[in-house]
């Protein structure tokens, strides 16, 4: 039987919640498929952080490149800085293993209720695909004369002509097996180097997809019609920092960020790439045994579908779906209140 082996890093808060249903669900689909994982766990974490001085050890990054993926709760803890905790594990882990593109599928599943009158059961499904290296996520910049009227803070963001064309031919291949559409978010009229530059390069990636129908917005008009018509989106393409806040907001559309996956994808294979829930840690309701475990689930959907078990993928979004429909099995933040167990024992039963 072919094992796919996969690091875990459960990490903080309700990422340590959870990370064991979405291995359940591995499990129980991978025996149904034929095949089956072996699982390394790693402690990183920010309680490592304040044990150890670092979020993970020195080879960490070794440990990881051997997986065939990796598989990520959520990292952060009130006490140490998120840039500490975030800096020190999830970001090196993206970049090192150039995972530049970050996916970010959302739909409007039958039986959620969405806040949005405009948000129909079935009709919203579109796909948020973030720049996931570079952009307003950089370390040039700094800090000066503290405590000074003068003080001042700079943070350059970066966008090279090979790291955003390669994401955008990334958006524009997904657009012609989707549905042809294809929506870049940018602010060009207030921020007038780096994304004039997005601008004209998907302009130039647009002339060599002539099947995708493409537009550009500016962010903020762009986030109003995500609430105002959420159902005409197919993919959505973004720099690190604009696609960061539409999948959260997407995410609200859908009914919970409790909900949405990403994968964090090399797509050339040179390195593994590493999948997530799109919600942090979430400390406001760690420890209850209420998190909402569909964005960790779904997340390992995204996994299967990258290692070419595309039917047992299909089989896991299927489940999500048939519990929502089927059953009152909700966790509080979709408005029911069952535990993040009997949601995932009603969705195991449905698989
Ligand atoms: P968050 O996503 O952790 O929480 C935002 C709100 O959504 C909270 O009210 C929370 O209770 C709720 N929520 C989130 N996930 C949920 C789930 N699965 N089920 C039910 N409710 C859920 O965002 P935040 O509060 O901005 O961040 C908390 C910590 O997590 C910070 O340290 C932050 O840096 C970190 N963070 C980590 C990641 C990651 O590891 N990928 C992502 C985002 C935030
Ligand atoms: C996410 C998170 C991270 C990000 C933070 C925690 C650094 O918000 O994965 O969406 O901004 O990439
Ligand atoms: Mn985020």
């Amino acid at each position: 039987m072919t094992n796919h082996h996969i690091a875990l890093i459960p990490g903080d808060g309700i990422g340590a919640e959870v990370l064991p249903p979405a291995q359940q669900v591995l499990d129980a689909v991978g025996a149904r498929h034929g095949f089956g994982f072996s699982y390394t766990s790693y402690d990183w974490s920010c309680e490592r952080y304040v044990r150890e001085g670092a979020m993970m050890p020195e080879d960490g990054l070794d440990h990881l490149r051997t997986k065939d993926a990796i598989l990520l709760g959520a990292v952060g803890h009130p006490g140490v800085p998120d840039h500490v905790s975030l800096w020190g594990l999830l970001i090196p882990i993206r970049r090192s293993f150039r995972q530049y593109v970050n996916l970010r599928p959302i739909r409007v599943f039958e039986g959620v209720d969405s806040p949005l009158r405009a948000a129909a059961p079935g009709e919203v499904d579109f796909v948020v695909v973030r720049e996931n290296v570079e952009g307003e996520y950089s370390e040039i910049g700094g800090r000066l004369n503290r405590g000074l009227p003068e003080e001042m803070a700079v943070q350059e963001a970066v966008f090279t002509r090979s790291g955003v064309t390669r994401v955008l031919d990334y958006a524009f291949e997904l657009a012609a097996r989707r549905g042809g559409r294809l929506t870049s978010a940018t602010k060009s009229n207030g921020i007038v180097h780096t994304m004039p530059f997005w601008d004209e390069l998907v302009a130039e990636r647009g002339a060599d997809h002539p099947q995708v129908t493409w537009d550009q917005e500016h962010i903020d008009a762009l986030a109003a019609k995500f609430v105002l018509e959420p159902a005409r989106f197919d993919v959505v393409v973004a720099s690190n920092l604009f696609g960061d806040i539409l999948s959260d907001l997407a995410a609200a559309v859908a009914g919970s960020i409790g909900i949405a996956p990403a994968a964090n994808l090399n797509p050339e294979r040179t390195f593994p790439s590493m999948f997530e829930p799109v919600h942090g840690s979430a400390p406001d309701i760690a420890g209850r045994g209420i998190a909402n475990p569909i964005g960790a689930i779904w997340s390992a959907a995204l996994l299967l579908d990258h290692l070419g078990r595309g039917e047992a993928a299909r089989d896991v979004t299927d489940a999500i779906a048939a519990v929502l429909a089927k059953t009152d099995l909700r966790t509080p933040d979709l408005g029911g209140n069952a535990t993040t167990t009997e949601f995932t024992e009603g969705l195991l039963g449905l698989l």
